[in-house]
């Protein structure tokens, strides 16, 4: 199976196939078992951001690997690439790197983030594209509600620095964050001459988050006004959100 995948800079277009250590288990999962009868229908849509800018980066190959997998798994996925996303503020907001992120964003139903860490952090490219992304644009809530699912690469033990602020993260973006999560050790020693992230535990691991991330997008995507109505927020905009949320019938 060939997926091709976004933004077509990356210029990539992979197999799937053999890779998987055994389609088989993959297969027998039904992600919508849990979907309301509201949910929309369509392909759940996943933005996957990483945050690396290095030829060889694997917190990159680890996005297209899961990428790969959450197209398997029947999800429409783009991937942003952020070469020339200008520094917070450095730019005006119509910059067109910023503007194709937040046109992602918008877009989107789910996230997956991937940063490297670096210094016991989650890396400055990886925050940048974060701090692009305002909380509302207007009626249009880019993060809020919709799920995320949180991975790192390590070139040194497996830690977790950079999960742990991503979940941050994720909670100040009013996200619904999934329990599970990877951090890979010595990524160096994970990946193929093919690029390709080689079977093991770690592998498997990356299978276990993109499942999760399925079944919870299943679940809220639909539901994502009614999950983040709040009430000091009706309280501070009046009648207006209260009537939006009747009128859906949530
Ligand atoms: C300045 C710097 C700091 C780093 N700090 C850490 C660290 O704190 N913990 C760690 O496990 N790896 C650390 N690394 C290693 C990177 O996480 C590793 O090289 C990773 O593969 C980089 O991601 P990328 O391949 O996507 O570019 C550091 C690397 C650099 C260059």
């Amino acid at each position: 199976m060939t997926v091709s995948l976004q933004p077509e800079e990356l210029g990539t277009s992979f197999e799937l196939s053999d890779h998987l250590a055994d389609p088989a288990h993959l297969r027998a999962i039904d992600f919508k078992a849990l979907a309301p009868e509201t949910d929309p229908g369509h392909p759940p849509r996943i933005l996957v951001l990483y945050g690396s800018l290095r030829e060889r980066s694997f917190s990159r190959l680890v996005a297209q690997e899961s990428a790969r997998l959450l197209q398997y798994f029947g999800a429409e996925t783009k991937i942003f690439n952020p070469s020339g996303l200008p520094l917070p503020d450095d730019a005006d907001t119509d910059h067109p790197k910023v503007q194709e992120l937040r046109e992602l964003a918008k877009w989107a139903e789910g996230m997956v983030w991937v940063s490297p860490e670096r210094h016991g952090a989650m890396t400055g490219i990886m925050k940048a594209q974060i701090d692009w992304i305002p909380l509302s644009l207007g009626a249009v809530r880019p993060t809020q509600g919709k799920t995320l699912a949180l991975m790192q690469v390590c070139g040194g033990s497996q830690s977790f620095n950079a999960v742990n602020q991503m979940r941050i993260l994720g909670r100040w973006m009013r996200m619904v964050t999934i329990p599970n999560q990877s951090s890979m050790p010595k990524a160096f020693t994970e990946f193929g001459e093919d690029d390709r992230i080689k079977p093991s535990p770690f592998y498997n691991r990356i299978v276990d988050v993109c499942e999760e991330l399925m079944k919870f997008t299943y679940m809220t995507r639909s539901r994502s006004d009614y999950l983040v109505d709040r009430y000091s927020e009706r309280v501070e905009t009046g009648q207006e959100l209260i009537d939006r949320v009747n009128k859906s019938g949530n």
